[in-house]
């Protein structure tokens, strides 16, 4: 079997690739650079291509039966979805796993939700054999918040207090190694959640039980995030994702008990706490201070 990660350097496309291993599956991500392959296990080739150009991709899907497809955000996201979803047919590969986002009625607020139905409808309409993933907002999303929890005690994303049953990427993962190579999965959409509705405060009260220090929730402010937790995100993405963090304040993203079973069934387990996952990384990130202040 042999299987195209597009977006496989990303987060979500990694943790597939480590789910994958071991398979004897040939695996390959689509990369605009090989200098962003380091993160990737060494048996995972590159594959070189744009998505804003998917004709160009044709003779790289060839080579593929599967696809994995994350789509970036930003305003071209539907078309390059559409676009690269058309590609995979033509080029002859015979299933897509479609990594999309959960479904509330917010797409005429949230762009990138809005741009995953169309590309959702694309991937039903193919032909192809498909799967689509809804993922909640992921454990993974704090990794990026490192040195404000750790370094200034202040959990930064703006969750609000309404509930978010944040899910862990490796879960996700799982799921998605599951669908692209077992049976049952064809024309199925997964909800994809952890155990716990969360709000801010408790994430970080999670980060400072783990953590040994104070860690204090940010507060509701999203424009204030958007000024200066944004980081680096294009201006487009970062607007769309602060009116996505708007929308989980007013309304929450709890999973249904109906949702929750999908893990167990899939992965034959409960989806992973975000207890554990603080502990974990908490444990990652004090053993890296420790270590470079022992070299200092
Ligand atoms: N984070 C969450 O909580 C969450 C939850 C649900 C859904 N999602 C969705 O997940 C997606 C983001 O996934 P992620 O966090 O894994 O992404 P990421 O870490 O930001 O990585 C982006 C990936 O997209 C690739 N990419 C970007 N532009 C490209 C282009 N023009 N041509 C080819 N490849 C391109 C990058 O490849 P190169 O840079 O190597 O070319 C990289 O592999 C978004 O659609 C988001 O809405 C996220």
């Amino acid at each position: 079997m042999s299987i195209l990660l597009v977006g496989g350097t990303g987060i979500i496309g990694c943790a597939v690739a480590h789910a994958l291993l071991g398979r004897g599956i040939e695996l390959a991500a689509l990369t605009r650079s090989r200098d962003n392959m380091s993160g990737m296990p060494f048996s995972v080739s590159a594959r070189l291509g744009d998505l804003s150009r998917p004709d160009s991709l044709n003779d790289t899907l060839a080579d593929f039966e599967s696809v994995f497809l994350v789509t970036p955000e930003g305003p071209d996201e539907a078309a390059m979805g559409v676009g690269l979803v058309k590609a995979i047919k033509q080029a002859g590969c015979k299933q897509v796993v479609y990594l999309s986002a959960p479904a509330p009625a917010w797409g005429n607020e949230v762009p990138m939700l809005a741009a995953k139905r169309t590309v959702e409808d694309a991937v039903r309409d193919s032909g192809l054999r498909w799967t689509i993933l809804r993922p909640n907002h992921l454990f993974q999303n704090d990794l990026a918040c490192r040195d404000a929890i750790a370094g200034r005690g202040i959990y930064p994303l703006p969750l609000g207090d309404a509930g978010i049953s944040r899910v862990d990427v490796r879960d996700v993962a799982e799921v998605a190694a599951a669908a692209l190579t077992g049976t049952g999965h064809n024309g199925k959409t997964y909800r994809l959640d952890g155990p716990d509705p969360l709000t801010g405060r408790e994430v970080a009260a999670a980060w400072k039980r783990h953590m040994g220090r104070s860690v204090v929730y940010a507060g509701d402010d999203v424009s204030a995030w958007a000024a200066q937790g944004a980081g680096d995100l294009p201006a487009e993405v970062a607007s769309a994702q602060a009116e996505y963090y708007r929308q989980l304040q007013r309304h929450g993203l709890h999973a249904d008990p109906a949702d929750l079973k999908i893990m167990q069934e899939i992965v034959g387990r409960s989806a992973r706490s975000f207890e554990g996952f603080a502990a974990q990384v908490s444990h990652t990130w004090q053993q890296v201070a420790r270590e470079v202040a022992a070299g200092a």
